[in-house]
C-alpha cells in the first residue's frame, strides 16, 4: 500500500505495476460504462486519479460515492508522463471503508478563505490549507534545527505567570470558577517566555523557547492574534549586534529550508497565493538585511512624500503604515530598526549611553511590518531597579528576575519572532487566522 505522495514520487518507476491506496474521495465522475475518482490521504495536496469502468462489480455503488467517503483502491499504475495528469491508476478493486453523508461543504469550487473560517475543523482538508500546514510543520522543524545545531538549549517556560514580561497589562487573567486566588495571587496567561528564558540563558549561555503565548490586545487586524507561537532565543555574553546576526541567518535558514523541504507547496503559493513569491524570497535570502536607527528612520518618514494617517515625530511610535514604508519603499527588503526611545519600550532594555534610547531593534518585513521585537537586556542592577520605578512596575514583584543581576550582572540579549507572521511571510498568506490551525482572536475562540 502506497501514500498519495509515495504515488507520486514513484509513478515512473511504478509503471504498470499493482498497487493499493486508502484515502478520501475528493471528486467523482461517471459516466454509463466508465467513471473517475479524484483521491487524497493526506500526505500530499495533490490528487490521485483512479479511473474505473463498469466491469467492476460494485460500479454503481462508487458512481454514486458521496465526496469524503472513504475508500481503498486496488489497481494498475498507468505512466503517462506527456499528459496532464503524470499517472492514473486503473481500478481492479474499490473497496467502499467509510461513507460520507452527501451535505460534504467543501465541494470543487474555490471557497473564500473567510468561509474556509467558520469552518476551520475541515479547511485542512483543502489544498491551500493542506499545503500552509505542512508548511507551518516543516518551519517548525528548521528553527529547531537551527538552534540545535548551534548548540542553543531549548528550555520550556511555563505558560501559566504571576510576572507580565512585558509590563503592558495586556494578560489574561486566570481564574478557577471558585477560588481566584489558586497560586496564592492573581495569575495570567503569559504573555512572553522571556524572562524565565533569561533565567535560564544565564546558566547554559544560549537557549531558546518556542510555545503558546497569549495576549489579550483589542487589535482587531489580519496581524494579531489572542494566541500565537513565539520563539524566544535569549544569549548570555551577547549584545545587540550579535543578536541581530542571529535573527538575519535564522529567517534565512527557515526560508532555505522550506524552499528545499516543500517545493510543492510553496510552488502552489506562487501560482495561487502570491503572485511573485518565490523570487521574493529568493531575493532575501541572497540580500543582507538592512539596518537603520530610530532617529534616522523618523528622518526618513518625515521627508517622505506620502500622506501618513498618524503623526511622526521624534517619540513616537511607529504605526504599521510606518514600518511598511521604511521596509516597502525605503529599503525594498527586510530592515533592522535600532535605538527607540526608552520610553515606548519595555523596562527590561538596556539604556544606551545617551539616557534617552535603549539598545533595541525590530525586524520589519515587507508585507508584514514587524516580524521580530528584541533588545540587549538591562544587567546592571540599579538601572534596571530605577526603570522599573520609573515605568511604574513594583521591584518587589520581580525579586527573581533582579536576583538574576544581582548574582552576575552578565551582558545578555535575545528576541521574540512571531511564528505565525514568519508564516505568513513564508506563503503569501495574508490574514494571520489562516495560518494558526485553530485562531484565537477578539470574539473568535470556536472550535
Ligand atoms: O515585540 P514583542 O511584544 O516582544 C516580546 O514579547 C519580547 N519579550 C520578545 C523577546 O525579546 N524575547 O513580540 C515579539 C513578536 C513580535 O515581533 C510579533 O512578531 C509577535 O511576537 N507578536 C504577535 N504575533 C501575533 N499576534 C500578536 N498579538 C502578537 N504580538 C506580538
Ligand atoms: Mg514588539
Amino acid at each position: 500500500r502506497f501514500t498519495v505522495k509515495e504515488l507520486f514520487a514513484h509513478a515512473s518507476a511504478l509503471a504498470n505495476q499493482s498497487v493499493s491506496v486508502t484515502a478520501w474521495v475528493r471528486t467523482v465522475r461517471d459516466s454509463k460504462t466508465f467513471g473517475f475518482l479524484e483521491l487524497n490521504d493526506g500526505s500530499f495536496f495533490k490528487n490521485v486519479q483512479v479511473v474505473f469502468d463498469s466491469d467492476l462489480e460494485n460500479f454503481s455503488d462508487v458512481a454514486k460515492l458521496p465526496i469524503s467517503s472513504t475508500v481503498t483502491v486496488e489497481g494498475t499504475l498507468i505512466y503517462t508522463p506527456d499528459a496532464k495528469q503524470a499517472f492514473e491508476i486503473r481500478a481492479a478493486q474499490v473497496r467502499i471503508d467509510g461513507y460520507s453523508v452527501s451535505d460534504y461543504p467543501l465541494q470543487k469550487k474555490r471557497h473564500s478563505f473567510e468561509y474556509l473560517r467558520s469552518i476551520a475543523h475541515l479547511r485542512p482538508r483543502t489544498n491551500t490549507f493542506s499545503a500552509v500546514f505542512r508548511v507551518r510543520s516543516l518551519a517548525a522543524f528548521a528553527i529547531h534545527q537551527f538552534f540545535q545545531e548551534r548548540g542553543f538549549v531549548y528550555v520550556n517556560t511555563p505558560i501559566i505567570t504571576t510576572s507580565d514580561a512585558e509590563g503592558a497589562g495586556e494578560m489574561f487573567r486566570l481564574t478557577t470558577g471558585t477560588n481566584d486566588e489558586f497560586f496564592g495571587k492573581p495569575a495570567s496567561l503569559t504573555v512572553s517566555g522571556q524572562l524565565n528564558a533569561e533565567a535560564y540563558s544565564l546558566a547554559f549561555g544560549n537557549v531558546y523557547t518556542f510555545g503558546p503565548t497569549f495576549r489579550a490586545e483589542n487589535s482587531n487586524t489580519a496581524r494579531h492574534a489572542a494566541e500565537f507561537w513565539m520563539i524566544e532565543p535569549e544569549m548570555a555574553f551577547a549584545e545587540l549586534a550579535d543578536l541581530l546576526m542571529v535573527a538575519e541567518d535564522m529567517v534565512k535558514h527557515v526560508i532555505h529550508y522550506v524552499l528545499e523541504h516543500a517545493p510543492e507547496e510553496m510552488a502552489f503559493f506562487d501560482q495561487f497565493v502570491e503572485k511573485g513569491l518565490l523570487a521574493r524570497l529568493q531575493h532575501v535570502v541572497e540580500s543582507d538585511f538592512a539596518r537603520v536607527g530610530y532617529s534616522e528612520a523618523i528622518e526618513l518618514l518625515k521627508t517622505a512624500k506620502v500622506d501618513f494617517e498618524y503623526p511622526v515625530s521624534w517619540g513616537l511610535d511607529l504605526q504599521s503604515e510606518h514600518e511598511r514604508y521604511l521596509c516597502e519603499q525605503v529599503f525594498k527588503r527586510p530592515v533592522f530598526v535600532t535605538d527607540y526611545p526608552k520610553d515606548i519600550k519595555a523596562f527590561y532594555m538596556r539604556m544606551n549611553d545617551d539616557g534617552k534610547t535603549v539598545a533595541a531593534s525590530d525586524l520589519l518585513v515587507p508585507g508584514i511590518g514587524e516580524l521580530i521585537g528584541g533588545s540587549q537586556r538591562e544587567e546592571r542592577l540599579e538601572a534596571l531597579k530605577k526603570r522599573m520605578v520609573e515605568m511604574g512596575l513594583n521591584p518587589e514583584e520581580y525579586a527573581w528576575y533582579l536576583e538574576l543581576r544581582a548574582y552576575g550582572e552578565t551582558k545578555h540579549a535575545g528576541f521574540g519572532l512571531g511564528f505565525e507572521r514568519l508564516l505568513m511571510y513564508l506563503t503569501g498568506m495574508s490574514n494571520i487566522r489562516d495560518v494558526i490551525p485553530f485562531p484565537r482572536t477578539v470574539g473568535h475562540a470556536e472550535f
